[in-house]
């Protein structure tokens, strides 16, 4: 069996003095790794049923979509603003410095779509909680959230404490 926590290295004050970064590239580069972490998080999800996978730019994509085709679910992509096409609803969130936002397109979730939503990092929860806060307004239920890694020190879990959520890796 593959230890994923192999794969994934420590990069010392990144982005910014102070930060360890936890760069998931050597993992996506393994084609076994990846295939075993896919694995793994589908496990998470306990044969819940699901039937939309969300997954929020940019690197929750890269696991979100293995997740969706393994559920056997629809992929909805969530995205920093202006890049939607197509009609959105947008959730502003707080940064450690600043605002961001994140945007749906109105017609990716229907009323009662049982949603898992994954992203690779849990950090502060400020981005994971947008983005429930976007799936909910549109009328999804969100059955668990999902992550690769979960920096616990940072609390982002307390934001999130209305949802199951279940994280592979934690620090
Ligand atoms: C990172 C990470 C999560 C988010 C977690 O994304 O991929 O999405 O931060 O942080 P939080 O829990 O404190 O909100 P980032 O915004 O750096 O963008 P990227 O995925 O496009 O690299
Ligand atoms: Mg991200």
């Amino acid at each position: 069996m593959i230890d994923i926590e192999k794969y994934i290295r420590d990069i010392p004050d990144f982005p910014k003095k102070g930060v360890t970064f936890k760069d998931i590239t050597p993992l996506l580069s393994h084609p076994e790794a990846m295939e075993t972490c896919a694995q793994e998080l589908l496990r998470l999800t306990e044969s819940e049923k699901i039937n939309k996978v969300v997954g929020i730019e940019s690197r929750g994509f890269f696991f979100a979509t293995l997740l969706a085709q393994g559920l056997a679910a629809g992929f909805v992509p969530i995205r920093k603003p202006g890049k939607l096409p197509y009609a959105t609803l947008k959730q502003p969130y707080t940064l450690e410095y600043g605002m961001d936002a994140l945007e749906i397109h109105e017609d990716a979730i229907q009323k009662g779509d049982r949603v898992l939503l994954h992203d690779d990092v849990l950090a502060t929860g400020g981005t994971a909680q947008a983005a429930c806060r976007l799936i909910e307004q549109l009328g999804g239920e969100i059955v668990q959230c999902n992550f690769l890694i979960e920096l616990e020190f940072l609390k982002g879990a307390q934001k999130l404490r209305n949802y199951e959520i279940r994280s592979l890796l934690t620090y």
